[in-house]
């Protein structure tokens, strides 16, 4: 491998440094490329940009491989669960006994919401989006606490920054489920683990703990770890951005959650139910549907198809096909949206347009399945997924911090106007 790369501009050449990661990933290291040439690169949406060094995931979208922190997905969604990843996605190993039982019990001790916090629910329409009360709630986490707001904090203020953000946001999440059915808050439960005292807080009822099935607890880790990290992705490069800034952790999260709501983000897990539930309700024609994605002058896309960076099967969804076929059938749930999603499948990676394009099924589209026969509401998956990506989000505004990068600040290429004057608007 050469160690350099040379540009030439005219009669002028510039060698750049070439570097390799531990994955054998290659880059150009551009970093003097202004001071040397005076000129900039240009590549909108950073397709082809990397943005930092990072040692927390490594995705290879060829071939279709996720790892956290060196462990492959499938085997910390079989064997792991999802307070022991956000461990090691934070802390970078995975923890002993003791380690783990000290987050779990540092966790439950702040699982509970300053009760002022209740006034912001209160503010909220009825039927607003969940994800919007999720960023302005997590936001508002930074008047509760303000010494978030330290930028310099030492390593344990800042250990407990994250305790509270981790243990606050399962109790913010059910709460805005039970706002939206107009239900009296639970609160959480030290007796629970994680996610067993999510799942109480949003299935249980006032009089009693609701029985939550074992199946929807490992159910529920497997989602939340499959979706608890994804290196340099659109909302954490939102929160790795905004925390250079030395804007505190919770501010940073709470754009990283506005990020994940579009639908061509985390938001399309929701957009692909509502899209099969509108083939159903259309007939079922799925091939219909499939024209319609592959028609330039429709607006119309395959939600839960395609990637950015996998042009492979996305090992997510591989996973996520699979506990949904087990999940509905230990269940005994016939959704007829599985079969449309299957179908659909079928033909889109039998079509030339989706396969010359590498166009697969990602991790959106069958969570929303698995979500739904949880019993959750569609407008809540992207709650879901956010609940899931903030140890990933944690860790990677935590490795930015540490490694004292400077305030992102793309540069530009201007194509306006050049040298107007001012006119009076009389003579305009
Ligand atoms: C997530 O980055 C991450 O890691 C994200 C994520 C994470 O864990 O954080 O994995 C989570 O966001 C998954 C993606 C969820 N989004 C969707 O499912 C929405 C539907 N997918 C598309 O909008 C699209 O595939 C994107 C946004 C995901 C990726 O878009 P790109 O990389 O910018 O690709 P592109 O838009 O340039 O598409 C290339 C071609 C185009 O056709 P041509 O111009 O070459 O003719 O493929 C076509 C696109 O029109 N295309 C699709 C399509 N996706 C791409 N055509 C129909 N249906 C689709 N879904």
């Amino acid at each position: 491998m050469p160690s350099t790369a040379t540009i030439q501009l005219g009669d002028q050449k510039f060698d750049f440094a070439i570097i390799e990661g531990t994955e054998n990933e290659k880059a150009i290291d551009i970093s003097k490329l202004r001071d040397l040439t005076g000129y900039v690169t240009l590549d909108t949406g950073y397709k082809n940009t990397g943005a930092t060094k990072s040692a927390i995931t490594f995705l290879d979208g060829e071939i279709g491989v996720l790892k956290y922190r060196g462990y492959p997905i499938e085997q910390l969604a079989e064997k792991s669960t999802f307070l022991e990843v956000a461990f090691l996605l934070i802390y970078g190993n995975l923890p002993t006994q003791q380690q783990l039982n000290g987050f779990q019990n540092q966790i439950s001790k702040h699982t509970l919401v300053d009760e002022d916090m209740k006034k912001f629910f209160d503010g909220f329409p009825s039927k607003s989006h969940p994800m919007g009360q999720l960023s302005s709630l997590v936001c508002s986490l930074s008047s509760f606490y303000p010494e978030s707001l330290n930028p310099r904090p030492t390593p344990q203020e800042f250990d407990q920054t994250i305790i509270k953000l981790l243990a606050k946001l399962s109790t913010i999440v059910s709460w805005i489920y039970k706002k939206s059915l107009g239900h009296p808050y639970i609160y959480p439960q030290n007796k629970f683990d994680y996610v067993t005292n999510f799942l109480n807080m949003t299935f249980g009822q006032r009089t009693e703990d609701v029985v939550i099935d074992p199946i929807i607890v490992d159910a529920m880790n497997v989602l939340l770890i499959l979706h608890a990290d994804h290196e340099q992705n659109c909302s954490t490069s939102t929160v790795r951005i905004v925390g250079s800034s030395d804007c505190n952790l919770y501010a940073s999260i709470s754009a990283g959650i506005s990020a994940l709501w579009g639908p061509l983000h985390g938001g399309a897990n929701q957009a692909v139910i509502e899209m099969l539930e509108q083939i159903k309700n259309d007939g079922g024609d799925v091939d219909k549907w499939v024209n319609k994605a592959k028609d330039p002058s429709d607006s119309f896309r395959l939600m839960g198809f395609g990637h950015r960076v996998y042009k492979n099967f996305d090992p997510r969804a591989k996973i996520i096909k699979k506990a949904c076929d087990d999940i509905l059938e230990k269940l005994g749930i016939n959704d007829p949206v599985l079969d449309i999603a299957k179908k659909l499948e079928e033909v889109a990676l039998s079509d030339p347009y989706f396969v010359t394009r590498k166009l697969y099924p990602n991790v959106d589209f069958y969570s929303g399945i698995i979500y739904r026969a949880l019993g959750f509401p569609t407008e809540m998956f992207t709650v879901l997924f956010a609940l899931g990506r903030l140890p990933g989000w944690i860790a990677q505004w935590k490795e930015m911090r540490e490694n004292k990068e400077p305030i992102g600040r793309p540069r530009q290429i201007y194509v306006g106007e050049v040298d107007r004057d001012f006119v009076e608007i009389g003579k305009r």
